[in-house]
């Protein structure tokens, strides 16, 4: 039945009847609030290309948890920025090394608060890359056991999920046996599992000091025309024990989110990345956008696509806005 029987601006009209066929929604509990923590004390220092996002001490980063807290956001992922870089990304897995105090620290003040730590070594080498490196190549094998030491550290610290981000092959696997080998068996794992080598992470690594001194993460990080790919490298983290599994960047990649969410039943994450932040902020601090209408639809875009979690900058303001 067509027009004039059957009018779509029917169920238009009134910001009510929007409201009781809106088929997406957003809440906090969506939401997984990124922090990038320091050594130091009383260290707030804001990354120049992500304003409102800071390099906070781990004193800083408390007072952060009580913001996220309050506003019932359930999740945190923590990045570690290191006292000292090597070769072998020494501080990724040491025991007191930043992110260890950090999960610590946010364990003790706020129990219920899901600590998230993103499992990589990009941000404690020398080099940047996001394994150990012979010449200009970057091991795969060799890098596994580091990032199960890493993984491990996070959990005997505490952290309740472990999420891989270095897309070398078979991570997933070897950082369950190790955690379930030592008593970690419900630590959870959340795999970045399909992960471009995208050009929106460049804000990212100004927050993270973690730019590859040389070449870049193509051999690692998947091709961005790439979908089909997608979705072996979901299958095969689920084989090898995730949890979760996620699309990253998100914006972008809509379309994998989609795919991702039409063929696997785990619980899938978004990662709307600094890129993405950067851009919107960029646009809003030239009156071009209205920042709470464009967040709120490209945070429900992602949502659509099929993602039950997004990890992004702008969760707490979402979360603010979302209380009005
Ligand atoms: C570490 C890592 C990166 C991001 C999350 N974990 C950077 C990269 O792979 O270069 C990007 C997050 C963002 O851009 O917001 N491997």
């Amino acid at each position: 039945m067509a027009f004039p029987i059957t009018r779509m601006r029917r169920l238009r009209s009134s910001e009510t009847i929007r409201r009781m066929v809106r088929e997406t929604t957003l809440a906090p509990d969506d939401f997984i609030y990124p922090l990038f923590v320091t050594h130091g004390r009383g260290v707030r220092k804001e990354i120049g290309s992500m304003p409102g996002v800071f390099n906070l001490s781990i004193d800083e980063m408390v007072k952060e948890l009580g913001e996220v807290h309050s506003l019932g956001i359930p999740g945190i992922i923590l990045f570690g920025l290191p006292e000292t870089k090597d070769a072998i990304g020494s501080e990724a897995y040491d025991d007191e090394g930043v992110v260890q105090q950090a999960i610590r620290a946010a364990k003790d003040r706020y129990p219920d608060l899901v600590v998230v730590t993103d499992v990589c070594l990009c941000e404690y080498t020398d080099h940047g890359h996001c394994g150990i490196v012979q010449g200009s190549r970057v091991l795969n094998d060799p890098t596994l056991e580091l990032l199960a030491k890493t993984a491990l550290s996070h959990a005997v610290a505490g952290a309740d999920i472990v999420a891989p981000s270095d897309m070398m092959d078979g991570r997933v696997g070897a950082i369950r046996k190790v955690l379930d080998e030592e008593g970690y068996e419900n630590t959870v794992i959340m795999a970045y599992s399909a992960k471009y080598a995208s050009g929106f992470y460049g804000p990212f690594r100004e927050a993270a000091d973690s730019t590859p001194k040389f070449g870049d993460r193509r051999a690692y990080q998947m091709d961005p025309p790439n979908a089909r790919e997608a979705l072996r490298e979901v299958a095969l983290d689920i084989e090898e024990g995730a949890d979760i599994v996620m699309v990253k960047p998100a914006l972008a990649y809509l379309d994998i989110i989609h795919a991702v969410r039409d063929r696997f039943d785990l619980p899938l994450a978004a990662y709307n990345v600094s890129g993405e932040y950067a851009m919107i902020k960029a646009a809003v601090d030239r009156g071009w956008l209205d920042e709470r209408r464009v967040v709120t639809e490209s945070l429900t875009a992602i949502r659509r696509a099929g993602a039950d979690l997004i990890l992004t900058y702008f969760a707490k303001d979402m979360a603010r806005w979302l209380a009005e």
